[in-house]
């Protein structure tokens, strides 16, 4: 669909909230993401992001300007126009019980969990980041969370998974870098792990097989369509 962009915020360095007018009226579960084609077509592939909130008639991501693709998406001005299609990704159907959850973000991988708990705050999660450079984004969103920074700068030192000890839960939602999938993984001993996967994708409608992640039965799931939201424990994360 062509949609328009209506509003565009730096929330922080290099971090924009970027919202769209949206026509379609699928609903959205919880992980799905959507792709965008830059009218430029300067970058001929699409871009994937995390649905990070939506309403009736407007949807939302938050982009981390990292390379051409983003770069492009994020000089867009408001009132100019890209392709978009939304909602990519399988739904989530699965009831999370907010109590017994804990949430784990790294980086950019808050956008993904902030689909899980759009109708709460009142949560248990762990964000983490390198150097604080997400302080801004997590004020914004208004959630009260152990901020691992690993430069330890007016946060809490070291990395997300060294926190897990200090919560209750049986139930782990993460989004972030693979290493940090992993490292859930390996620290939570088998417990329901919901991993929300932002694999390097190409088509993201599941056509060139090249987002497939290994389960540990030496089976395949695509990102783009089995996930983006995959059994955490069942991944092989080389
Ligand atoms: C399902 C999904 C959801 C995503 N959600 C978000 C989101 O909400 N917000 C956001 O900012 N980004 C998100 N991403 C990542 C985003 O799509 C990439 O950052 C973007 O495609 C990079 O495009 P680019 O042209 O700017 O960078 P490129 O020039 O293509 O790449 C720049 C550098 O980043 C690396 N890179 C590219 N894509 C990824 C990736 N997916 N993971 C790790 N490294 C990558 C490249 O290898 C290269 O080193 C998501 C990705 C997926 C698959
Ligand atoms: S990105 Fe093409 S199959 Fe998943």
């Amino acid at each position: 669909m062509s949609a328009t962009l209506l509003d565009k915020k730096e929330i922080s360095e290099n971090i924009f909230l970027m919202t769209f007018s949206r026509s379609d009226k699928s609903l959205i579960y919880p992980g799905q993401f959507l792709s965008i084609l830059h009218s430029s077509k300067e970058k001929i592939l699409r871009r994937p992001f995390s649905i990070f909130s939506c309403s009736e008639d407007k949807v939302s991501v938050l982009v981390k300007r990292i390379g051409g693709g983003t770069t492009a998406i994020t000089q867009m001005q408001a009132g100019e126009s890209a392709d978009i299609l939304c909602p990519l990704g399988k739904p989530f159907e699965e009831k999370i019980d907010f109590t017994r959850t804990l949430f784990i973000a790294g980086g950019i991988g808050i956008a993904g969990i902030n689909s899980f708990i759009r109708e709460t705050k009142q949560i248990k999660m762990i964000f983490g980041d390198r150097e604080g450079e997400f302080g801004k984004v997590i004020d914004f969103l208004g959630i009260e969370c152990i901020y691992a920074s690993e430069s330890g700068l007016n946060k809490r030192k070291g990395r997300v998974t060294d926190f897990i000890g200090e919560f209750d839960f049986d139930t782990v939602v993460a989004c972030g870098p693979k290493q940090m999938l992993r490292g859930v993984k390996e620290r939570i001993n088998g417990k329901r792990y919901f991993a929300v996967c932002e694999e390097i994708m190409a088509c993201g409608v599941g056509l060139c097989n090249g987002c497939m992640v290994k389960y540990d039965d030496n089976t395949f799931r695509k990102v783009c369509t089995d996930g983006p939201v995959l059994d955490g424990n069942r991944i092989v994360y080389d």
